[in-house]
């Protein structure tokens, strides 16, 4: 039966299609790429991948001019998939599969690390190039007409980091990318960078020791400030070392410790204000911004970390899967301390979240884009643009097609925050395909379509570039 577990299926072709087929109205002024990034093959040999953040990945680029729509998907060349191809088996460690099945191979990949650089999450530019993300600190160039892998970019910087988010934020006004960090040691640290444009310095702007470091996928900012959101989701780094397990396994859930929000002042790197909260989990920040005398962070949450059990690919494949979706929360941080106060926005659920970055990040700001769960028991059934603060939502839906993550693009002479349109790759598993569908932002309604002639696997991020 066909349904949306084709989106958790490999995909080896390789295509470029200059000029897809297009149903509707094109917009003339839309000039540029979608860049897409997510994984597309989830087994080498015998071996599987476990986690859906395992594949290795492949970048989709969707080149629009004058009303046409072109194509084309190439793997990320990393090393990881070319030792992987090369043995036949799974070589390096990913977020939740680990090859190193003996105590040997176990500690001498530990003495001998050589980290992931599948690059599957995100894309960004990075200096003058284009970057694959995934969360350690090896960005992948990539060439953006031919998607062919450049390599790994090597900062010229000394700074010593195991992790790096790959939701990087560039900072309105100065164009830097700031980036969160964190080093394993006898001593964890948690750093904020700031790589100025046309760089490839990560410039320190806060260091901070930790413990027992939180598993955090993004963080906010906001005009002065940066908010790590210290899920009660944490590792002794000795288990990393000696447990023997794949990487997000030796992190525990402890609710007992709440969630910790710590403000960092960028312009000194002082930690202006602790707040403690309720024990909750997210991977993605939406936006924060100053007001009052606080820090206002939106940030999509769960409960607890179980999402995190939900998306091995075992779940996603089986019978009774996650909606993968949570509820946007808002969170109040004073910054003359004591404890955060966090309310949820709507009813609707929603996850892979974007606003119109151009105009609203750091900002108070009106609009949230995302995917949504309309029906139990699906993965991804609706697009939901929701109305912050106020909840209000409006959808898009067709029956038995599963929409991705939502990227907005302005219209170039827009003066409102949704004067422009949504693009998202849907997977139509029925008719063994994907489109590129483009919705008008204001009244979230479709205005056209481009279809692919193969299933793009659900991916995770893209960006789209002029
Ligand atoms: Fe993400």
């Amino acid at each position: 039966m066909p349904d949306y577990r084709l989106g958790f299926e490999s995909l080896r072709h390789e295509l470029h299609d200059p000029d897809l087929p297009v149903q509707g109205d094109w917009p003339d002024w839309l000039t540029g790429t979608l860049f897409r990034n997510g994984p597309a093959q989830f087994e080498v040999g015998e071996e599987e991948y476990a986690h859906w953040f395992d594949g290795h990945a492949m970048l989709h680029a969707f080149r629009m001019d004058g009303g046409t729509v072109g194509y084309r998907n190439r793997f990320v060349q990393s090393q990881s998939r070319t030792e992987a191809l090369q043995d036949g088996r799974i070589v390096r460690s990913e977020f939740a599969t680990d090859p190193c099945m003996s105590i040997f191979g176990r500690v001498m990949s530990t003495f001998n690390p050589q980290p992931t650089d599948n690059a599957s999450i995100n894309v960004a530019r990075l200096d003058d190039q284009y970057v694959a993300l995934t969360a350690t600190p090896l960005p992948v160039a990539f060439d953006p007409e031919t998607l062919e892998t450049a390599g790994v970019v090597e900062y010229a910087d000394d700074v010593a980091a195991d992790m790096s988010t790959p939701h990087p934020h560039v900072e309105p006004g100065t164009g830097r990318l700031l980036t969160q960090m964190l080093s394993f040691g006898r001593q964890c640290q948690y750093k904020i960078g700031a790589i100025p444009p046309d760089s490839r310095t990560r410039e320190l702007l806060a260091t901070l020791s930790v413990d027992r470091p939180s598993y955090m996928h993004s963080f906010g900012m906001t005009e002065h400030y940066v908010v790590l959101s210290e899920w009660p989701l944490t590792v002794n780094p000795l288990d990393l070392l000696l447990r023997g397990k794949p990487f997000i396994e030796n992190f525990e859930w402890r609710p007992e410790g709440g969630t910790r929000f710590r403000v960092l002042r960028k312009r000194d790197g002082a930690e202006v204000a602790t707040l403690a909260a309720d024990p909750a989990f997210g991977f993605h920040h939406v936006n924060a911004f100053e007001r009052d005398g606080a820090v206002v962070c939106d940030i999509v949450t769960y409960p607890d970390a179980s999402i995190i059990d939900d998306l091995y690919l075992d779940r996603l494949r089986s019978d009774d899967p996650t909606p993968g979706t949570g509820h946007l929360r808002r969170y109040t941080l004073p910054l003359d301390g004591g404890a955060a106060s966090s309310r949820v926005l709507g009813d609707e659920q929603i996850e892979l979240p974007r606003i119109h970055e151009a105009a609203a990040v750091a900002r108070p700001y009106e609009y949230v884009y995302g995917i949504g769960t309309r029906q139990e028991g699906q993965f991804s059934d609706q697009l939901v643009k929701m109305g912050v603060p106020d909840g209000m939502t409006q959808t898009w839906h067709e029956p038995g097609t599963h929409p991705g993550e939502p990227v907005f693009v302005p219209h170039p002479e827009g003066t409102a925050e949704d004067d422009g349109v949504v693009l998202s790759v849907v997977l139509d598993p029925a008719g063994e395909e994907s489109f590129l569908l483009l919705l008008d932002a204001d009244s979230f309604t479709e205005r056209a379509r481009a279809t692919v002639p193969h299933p793009i696997p659900f991916g995770f991020h893209g960006q789209f570039f002029e």
